[in-house]
């Protein structure tokens, strides 16, 4: 059985349809923090199975240490994290007891274990900051993070080095995404950002759909071809189905290391004006929007290297840009009743 923490999430939820599509057991444990329970019913309606489901916060060690006596895990994947980056800057003690402490007692779990079982750990491109070149490759430097957020990124990823080279066998995949939109085509998961979205593309469909008088396009004078940044949007199915390759590919004892890093993104980068285009066009209607003021944080321009993924996982994105704003459009209409 494949225990998904933060299974319930966007990332998470899709990745556990590709789980089941692909055979797998799974176990899903969720706080609700940043879902709902309703989400299992979207998973079992996108792929017919309904996964096994435990309510717990993962900063609970006898309620962590339970979940290993009830079940046979075979193998993590850790998505359980909080992720705004602004509420991190006020709150930073929360998020490191909460993505750090959740963190440590997994892997205090996995040492008491006959056999360490595999992890893969949810990273983030954020870790290299402004890179120096582009398109981003795992070589690529780290940076000093800029933001509680970012730093239980980093920090998760230190952690994970350190235990793979003290426990014997323990196999850990760390994945580092760039931007993840979009939704399942059966539309019965998608992403439900609680409150004001701060991404581009769930606050270019809330504005589409009424919520919003006008999307603010955060500065068109970087050092860009357009003026505005520059990200690597993924579809969040072809994200969930590199989390599968990458378990597959511990369980079958592929690794080299024990430790390895994946960026997963498309290679390719658009800018916001182009994500909006893209919005145009997949939907039919002109959104309105307005240049305003740099957002502090941003980085100017971010977009993967994906050949390791691609050579060492055999994974590679099948999905373009058009399809996942489409996708992402389609269910803001369905939560919408429209
Ligand atoms: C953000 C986080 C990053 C996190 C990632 C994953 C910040 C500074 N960074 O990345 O740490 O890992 O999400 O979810 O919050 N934009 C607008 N108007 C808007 C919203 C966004 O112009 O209303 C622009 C942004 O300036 C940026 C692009 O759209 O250039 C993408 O923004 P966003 O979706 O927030 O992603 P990131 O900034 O890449």
């Amino acid at each position: 059985m494949i225990l998904v923490t933060g299974g319930l999430g966007f990332i998470g939820s899709h990745t556990v349809v590709s789980l089941q599509e692909k055979g797998h057991e799974v176990l899903i444990v969720d706080d609700l923090s940043n879902s709902t329970i309703e989400v299992l019913k979207g998973i079992e309606a996108a792929c017919g199975t309904r996964p096994k489901f435990q309510e717990l916060n993962l900063q609970n060690s006898l309620g962590v240490a339970g979940i290993f006596k009830s079940h046979k895990i075979t193998g993590i994947i850790h998505f359980a994290a909080a992720k705004a980056v602004g509420e991190s800057v006020k709150k930073p003690i929360a998020y490191y007891q909460n993505n750090i402490g959740s963190l440590l007692n997994l892997l205090a779990e996995i040492q008491t274990l006959d056999k360490p079982i595999p992890f893969i750990f949810s990273s983030s491109c954020t870790v290299y900051g402004e890179a120096k070149t582009l398109p981003i490759s795992e070589r690529a430097a780290i940076q000093p993070a800029m933001s509680p957020y970012g730093n239980t990124k980093q920090v998760g990823e230190e952690i994970l080095v350190d235990t793979v080279k003290a426990l014997e066998g323990f196999k850990v995949i760390s994945l580092r995404y760039f931007n993840p939109i979009g939704a399942h085509p059966s539309i019965a998961i998608g992403e439900l950002p609680i409150g004001k979205p701060q991404n581009l593309v769930p606050f270019i469909t809330q504005t589409a759909a009424g919520l919003y008088p006008k999307l603010t396009i955060f500065g068109n004078d970087y050092p860009t071809p357009d003026g505005t940044n520059v990200r690597d949007y993924i579809h969040v199915v072809d994200l969930a189905e590199a989390h599968v390759v990458a378990l597959e590919h511990v369980l079958a004892c592929k690794s080299t290391d024990a430790y390895e890093v994946f960026n997963l993104g498309t290679g390719k980068g658009s800018s916001v004006l182009e994500v909006i285009k893209s919005f145009e066009r997949v939907s039919g209607q002109k959104l309105i929007y307005k240049i305003g003021k740099r957002r502090a944080g941003d980085v100017i321009a971010a977009y993967a290297d994906t050949s390791k993924a691609n050579e060492v996982l055999g994974w590679k994105t099948k999905r373009s840009l058009d399809e996942a704003v489409s996708s992402a459009w389609d269910w803001e209409k369905k939560i919408r009743g429209r």
